[in-house]
């Protein structure tokens, strides 16, 4: 058969097999726990597994507090809520990122108000944030997306000058540092998630970091339907702060217990992973019309997190063919490549009236966030040496056909 043949097109793949690798990540010491834990009867509450994992997540994130809740939706609500965010307010969010980042803030009943991302970064733009801001705007939400740090040194200036507040998005962010901090540490409030597909999974779950004490006992009140955090169950000794109206927003034991396990491996993971993506970003950069998500603007003590390894086609170098026929080339030669999440409004989930967000700027976030993105997830940079070799390959010998693809159907 010829090698050089697309495999879209009859030919042979780079990976014989279909690159498919497990993820989340089992061990036999988390499942051991897990079913000590089942008969010990002691599934929720603030209980050992969640504490020990507070513990270690703050550590790792340098921060004074983390609390565990149900989601990672949930804390981006619970983080306005306890900053006094609610209607007449406007929060600024990102044009390309996943829906719940804005739909917290409907969830308040605040306006999310959209403005564009970098073209490098793929993530907010801090020039247009600065001329999106009213006299309503009462928080920005940078997120860091993907592959890529939100300039937190331009957001923090700029959040200070116009006294906002500031959340960090951090769903795809776990265990990077910014300028030695860890992520989720750098505002007032940081929003992790721990969804199935995420560096660090349960299934379903997220949490909130913060180093303000003040902030911290109100998160804590906010999703533990206001008990403090000495509380035994049914037992409150005093009620939460006037006017803050609390949720159960609590995880299980079973959950806590499940990411406590991928914790102590976390920075390895990361540190691997940064090695692998620079070494596909060299290879991939012999490619003609091929770009790598850019990282944060300054290197040093920077320390990248991976949800995506996310790479940006300029297709003046594609012959005409497009990012749908990309993707299932790439595929065929047996890479699971797959597209962005795409503009917030425009996503058929966004089921949001005109009258409830405002669009301030989103043109980079279709024509390069949207059109022009191909990313494989987290776990494929966990490949080894030579098979991130075939990775590239297969990248070059597509871009090589793009011609033969253009014409397919
Ligand atoms: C950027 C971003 N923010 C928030 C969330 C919400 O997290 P969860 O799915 O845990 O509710 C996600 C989930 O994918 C996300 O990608």
């Amino acid at each position: 058969m010829n090698r050089d043949k697309l495999a879209v097109l009859g030919g042979s793949p780079v990976f014989k097999t279909p690159v498919r690798l497990a993820w989340p990540p089992t061990d036999k010491v988390t499942e051991d726990a897990l079913v000590e834990l089942y008969r010990s009867r002691n599934w929720s509450w603030n209980g050992p597994w969640e504490q020990k994992f507070s513990r270690d997540f703050s550590r790792l994130h340098t921060a004074r507090h983390t609390w565990f809740m149900a989601n990672g939706t949930v804390t981006l609500e619970a983080a306005l809520h306890v900053l006094g965010v609610g209607p007449g307010d406007e929060v600024i969010v990102p044009s390309l990122t996943w829906l719940a980042t804005a739909m917290a803030v409907l969830y308040v009943g605040a306006k999310p108000v959209f403005v564009d991302i970098e073209p490098g970064t793929l993530c907010l733009d801090v020039k247009k944030t600065a001329a999106a801001i009213t006299s309503r705007t009462k928080a920005i939400i940078p997120v860091h997306l993907y592959g890529g740090m939100a300039d937190m040194d331009r957001v923090l200036a700029l959040a200070r000058k116009h006294g906002l507040k500031v959340i960090e998005d951090c769903a795809h962010a776990h265990g990077g540092m910014w300028n030695g901090k860890g992520l989720g540490s750098l505002g007032d409030i940081g929003s992790f998630s721990f969804q199935q597909s995420k560096t660090v999974a349960c299934g379903e779950g997220g949490c909130v970091t913060t180093n303000d004490d003040e902030l911290a006992e109100r998160l804590f009140r906010f999703k533990h339907i206001g008990y403090d955090l000495s509380a035994r169950q049914g037992k409150a000794a005093a009620g939460p702060p006037p006017g803050l109206i609390c949720h159960n927003y609590r995880g299980t034991e079973f959950q806590a217990a499940v990411l406590h396990g991928q914790l102590a491996g976390l920075r390895a993971l990361t540190e691997r992973r940064n090695c692998n993506a620079d070494f596909l970003t060299r290879e991939l950069a012999r490619i003609p019309g091929v770009k790598v998500q850019a990282r944060g603007r300054r290197a040093t003590r920077h320390r990248q997190s991976y949800y995506c390894f996310m790479t940006i086609l300029d297709f003046h170098h594609w012959a005409g063919a497009t990012k749908s026929q990309v993707i299932r080339a790439l595929q065929a030669e047996g890479l699971p490549a797959d597209g962005s999440y795409g503009t917030v409004w425009r996503h058929p989930l966004w089921n949001v009236p005109k009258s409830r967000y405002r669009i301030h700027s989103g043109q980079v976030s279709d024509d390069v966030g949207t059109a022009r993105c191909v990313g494989f997830h987290h776990w494929y940079l966990d490949l080894p040496q030579r098979d991130l070799g075939k990775f590239a390959a297969a990248f070059a010998k597509v871009q090589r056909h793009a011609h033969e693809l253009a014409k397919m159907v």
